[in-house]
């Protein structure tokens, strides 16, 4: 019987895989057999990436607010061998303060990143996907803010309750035609950015672990390897879900 969790020869759009669970996403796709196209800004760490890779892969440079990036990143997957996947990963977390300080112009940021690109991205690669008639899978970076009231990230934690309701949405539309949309809700996943905030700040780490119930913050490949079960086979009978990776935070809540 074929491993139903490999990713033989699937090309996998993952944007933000420069750095953190985007990188690690990257990583273990090529590891199950994919094709990642990896998308972000900083050209130099996507090489780096790629030259470590064990398969195939393609690099695409841009910001994801261009609204001419998505089609690029669909182009280069149907050239790639054609469009399986696409893992809606960017993300950005710049501000830290109470909602009745949260600027219009804040607001506006975190929208067109973690929003209204990651819906840019959904909707070119699902036409590709309708159209080569394969299926497709698409994944939703979301997070347990969308599902609980993290304080001082009320724009932040908007985005991703949207984006939870766009999976749900584009799961029921896209069913008939085998394209599996589901999101992934991770907690505290230990990125570099994370891990310098716990170093400057040790009590932020034992914050982070009491809350979950196995005593411990998550690492990347955590993140990594369930998103490569919602590219796969094996997750063929799930979509619009919100799949929890946090350690059991939001149980112990
Ligand atoms: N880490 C966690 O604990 C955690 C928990 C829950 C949810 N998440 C979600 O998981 C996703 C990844 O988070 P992370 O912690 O891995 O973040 P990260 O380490 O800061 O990495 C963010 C990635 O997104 C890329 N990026 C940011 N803005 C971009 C833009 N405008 N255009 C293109 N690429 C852009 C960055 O690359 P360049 O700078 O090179 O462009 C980088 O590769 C996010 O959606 C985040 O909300 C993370």
């Amino acid at each position: 019987m074929a491993n139903p969790f490999s990713l033989d020869g699937r090309v996998v759009i993952v944007t933000g895989a420069s750095r953190g669970i985007g990188k690690g996403t990257a990583i273990a796709v090529s590891e199950s057999g994919g094709h990642p196209v990896m998308v972000a800004r900083t050209e130099s760490d996507l090489r780096d990436i790629e030259t470590s890779l064990p398969g195939p892969s393609t690099v695409l440079v841009g910001d994801v607010a261009d609204p001419a990036l998505p089609a690029a990143a669909v182009a280069a997957a149907e050239e790639a061998g054609g469009l399986w996947g696409l893992v809606n990963n960017a993300g950005i977390t710049p501000y830290y303060h109470p909602a009745t300080e949260t600027t219009d112009e804040e607001w506006q940021h975190i929208l067109q990143v973690n929003l209204r690109a990651c819906a840019a991205f959904a909707r070119e690669s699902a036409k590709a996907m309708q159209a080569g008639g394969r299926g497709g899978r698409i994944v939703n970076l979301s997070s347990i803010a969308a599902l609980s009231g993290l304080p001082n990230l009320v724009a932040y934690n908007a985005a991703k309750g949207a984006i939870d309701a766009m999976t749900r949405t584009m799961a029921v539309e896209l069913g008939p035609d085998g394209i599996m949309v589901n999101s992934i809700a991770p907690g505290t996943i230990v990125t570099e950015i994370v891990e310098d905030l716990m170093e400057q700040n040790p009590a932020l780490r034992e914050k982070f672990v009491a809350r979950t119930a196995i005593g411990r913050v998550g690492s990347v490949a955590e993140s990594a390897w369930p998103i490569v079960f919602l590219l796969s086979d094996a997750s063929s009978f799930m979509t619009g879900q919100v799949m929890v990776v946090d350690g059991g935070r939001l149980a112990a809540a």
